[in-house]
């Protein structure tokens, strides 16, 4: 698919150096880099993950993705915190895998809260269906944070006080709407204008996720906005 998409860029600027209409030629190209970004995420999506799964330190693979947006310029529009626990177990997976997830959830973070807060963390957590507020390692002692309960995808492999990590995405925008929670992480879902978003960026969180045998969810951020959930079951010692 790169190919005759490469190619079509080429016969375009020869058109553009014979003097072809410079507004027909620049909306030409600007239509063809928008099929190319579309192409790479489908062939994110649909590539096989045969490599086999490895421990993996969760709140290193983090840092590191928080360390290359920052890098990037990308978190300057926003208040961003990166909330890294101690005692993380370690959990089975692929690094690259899941820093692709953890850096398209912060894209959306960073397009849903421009100017707001956007928070990465990484924490120890047992799984249970049904337990609706979740403590930070920065929280007080006693804090709590009553929200409306998240509707969880329940994983039948899990038993309630699985062992695991939590990894977390949350924002101050305007959080998403309960009836579209799971139509978000369809592919093309979106709710950005045509040309912006292309709807496959968590359809390769769910993909990418699922595949390290963790779930994913959203909840609300007690920032206000959305905070995307991922749980994955501590390796096996
Ligand atoms: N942090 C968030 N806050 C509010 N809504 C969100 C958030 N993250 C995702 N969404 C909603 O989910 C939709 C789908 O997100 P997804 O990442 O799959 O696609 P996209 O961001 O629209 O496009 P792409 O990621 O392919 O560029 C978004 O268009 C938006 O409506
Ligand atoms: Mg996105």
């Amino acid at each position: 698919m790169g190919n005759p998409l490469g190619a079509i860029g080429t016969y375009v600027e020869v058109l553009r150096r014979r003097g072809a209409d410079p507004e027909v030629v620049t909306g030409v190209t600007r239509e063809v880099e928008r099929l190319d970004r579309i192409v790479r995420g489908l062939l994110d999506y649909a590539r096989p993950h045969e490599e086999a799964l490895a421990p993996l330190d969760a709140g290193a693979v983090a840092r590191g993705a928080y360390g290359l947006l920052e890098a990037q310029g990308a978190l300057k529009p926003v208040r961003a915190r990166l909330e890294i626990a101690p005692d993380v177990p370690r959990m089975l997976g692929r690094a690259h895998l899941l820093e692709q997830a953890i850096v398209n959830l912060v894209l959306n973070a960073l397009d849903a809260a421009p100017g707001g807060v956007v928070v990465l963390g990484v924490m120890a957590w047992a799984y249970e269906s049904r337990r609706a507020v979740l403590k930070r390692s920065s929280d007080p002692e006693q804090a709590s944070f009553p929200r409306p309960p998240a509707s969880r995808p329940a994983r039948t492999e899990f038993v309630a006080g699985q062992p695991g990590v939590l990894a977390y995405v949350a924002d101050s925008g305007p959080g998403v709407p309960s009836e579209d929670r799971e139509r978000i992480f369809e592919p093309f879902f979106t709710t950005k204008e045509p040309g912006r978003g292309t709807g496959l960026g968590l359809a390769i969180v769910a993909r990418a996720v699922h595949d390290m045998g963790g779930v994913v969810w959203v909840d609300t951020a007690r920032e206000g906005g959305a905070a995307f959930k991922m749980f994955f079951p501590a390796a096996g010692r």
